[in-house]
């Protein structure tokens, strides 16, 4: 009885805030992540910074959660960074990058990278 309760106690601690989150994409830790994660290749607005890198501004957000999802499971095959990239990402990430990436405009004032 006591290890059941333990084990009750630990799996809430565990998986209880990713599970109570998990309906929802929050945009903020979407961008938090990004910023870290991505922005590298990706940009810090979503407009890539290599030429043959794709921009994620503006892009739709079940296409960038599909994206996601299909280099993770290996079913979109990449030779360049993405699947290494991807198996990292919880279902929870996912959902906040495909929000918060398809939330930016693309263009305008911040968008001071242009094509190299
Ligand atoms: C080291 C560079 C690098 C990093 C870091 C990186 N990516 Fe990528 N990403 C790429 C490249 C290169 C491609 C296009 C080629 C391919 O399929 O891998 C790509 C493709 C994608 C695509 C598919 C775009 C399309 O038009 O189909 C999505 C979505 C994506 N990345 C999201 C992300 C997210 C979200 C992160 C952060 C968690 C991230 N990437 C981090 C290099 C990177």
């Amino acid at each position: 009885m006591k290890y059941g309760l333990a084990i009750v106690v630990v799996g809430g601690l565990l998986f209880g805030p990713q599970m109570a989150g998990a309906a929802r994409a929050d945009l903020e830790a979407g961008k938090q992540q990004a910023k870290v994660v991505c922005a590298p290749c990706h940009g810090p607005v979503g407009i890539s910074l290599v030429r043959n890198y794709p921009n994620l501004a503006g892009q739709k957000e079940k296409y960038i959660a599909e994206q996601l999802e299909a280099y993770r499971a290996g079913t979109r095959v990449s030779e360049k960074l993405m699947p290494p990239i991807a198996l990292q990402l919880t279902d929870q990430d996912i959902k906040n990058l495909a929000k918060y990436f398809s939330s930016l405009s693309g263009c305008g004032d911040e968008c001071s990278v242009k094509d190299q």
